[in-house]
């Protein structure tokens, strides 16, 4: 059985929805079409890597189901929300996770503005954008699930550039402005919040690659002997997205092994 290929009907947590994943040409989004599609789901995804699309689209038995999209731009989100319904009539699943950062500069004086904004309109209005185009459909329905992908950047400080942090910060903030809005309509809204998995985006941001990286990112992490994958992450919106997490809104659901309750600092001083 190939890894996209679907499940026992009793194991299908996700049929008979329609998803649609931004960001899902590569890495966490990639593993979650694929995961969604495993589980029943219709999934569209929506990216601005073309030719990665297409590939993933095959991939999910479905070749029309790659929409270009840039998330920042609003006609683009409009349309791809519109390309879904006009097909499938509804929109049970938005994963909001297209996401990308700027190289890290230390000093706030070496940071650029056009970096700032470049990641916060991909990072914050792309999904500002996406939550509210998804809204629009989901209130009349009375029904869905709107799920962003953050980071531990979103609660924690110093890890990460000034401008990925902010973003990540803010979508918290939004999923939690925007759950109570939409709990009226029975239309759950949260957000994830991966530790380091190496995808193209981890490897644009740090030195190493591949085994490298993911091994390097075990040293600072809290819970030993397990990689975090893209696929663990998918298991995550999994979740949110089936009606599993049916009274779950307004969370975000860290996923880090616990690396965001720790301050290792204060043990390390007793131990030397
Ligand atoms: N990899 C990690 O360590 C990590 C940790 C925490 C959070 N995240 C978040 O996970 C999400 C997915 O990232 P990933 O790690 O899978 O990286 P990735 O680079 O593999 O995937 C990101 C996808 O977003 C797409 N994208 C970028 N700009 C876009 C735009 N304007 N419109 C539409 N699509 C666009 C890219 O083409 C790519 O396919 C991001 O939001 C990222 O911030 C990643």
């Amino acid at each position: 059985m190939g890894s996209t290929s679907l499940l026992p009907m009793v194991a299908r947590r996700l049929e008979s929805k329609v998803a649609l994943i931004t960001g899902g040409a590569s890495g966490i989004g990639e593993s979650t079409a694929k995961l969604f599609h495993r589980h029943g789901a219709k999934v569209f995804i929506a990216d601005i890597q073309d030719e990665l699309g297409q590939l993933v689209s095959k991939d999910l038995a479905s070749p029309d189901c790659f929409i270009h999209c840039d998330v920042s731009n609003e006609e683009h989100v409009r349309n791809a929300i519109d390309s879904v319904v006009t097909k499938y009539g509804k929109l049970d699943i938005m994963f909001n996770n297209a996401g990308i950062i700027d190289p890290f500069k230390q000093n706030i004086i070496n940071n650029e503005k056009a970096d700032f904004e470049r990641v916060n309109s991909v990072n914050l209005t792309g999904v500002f954008l996406g939550i509210k185009h998804a809204a629009q459909v989901m209130i009349p329905a009375r029904r869905g699930s709107i799920i962003s992908t953050a980071s531990i950047a979103s609660v924690l400080g110093g890890i990460s550039t000034h401008a990925y942090t902010c973003s990540k910060h803010a979508v918290v903030g939004l999923t939690k402005n925007v759950a109570v809005e939409l709990g009226q309509f029975g239309v759950r809204v949260n957000s994830i919040s991966p530790y380091g998995v190496v995808t193209p985006l981890a490897e644009r941001f740090f030195p190493a690659k591949g085994e490298e990286l993911e091994k390097s990112m075990e040293v600072p992490a809290n819970l030993k002997g397990v990689y975090l994958k893209a696929e663990d992450i998918a298991n995550a919106a999994l979740y949110l997205g089936s009606d599993e997490s049916k009274y779950v809104s307004g969370h975000n659901l860290v996923v880090d092994g616990g690396y965001t309750i720790v301050n290792p600092m204060y043990a390390m001083q007793f131990s030397k």
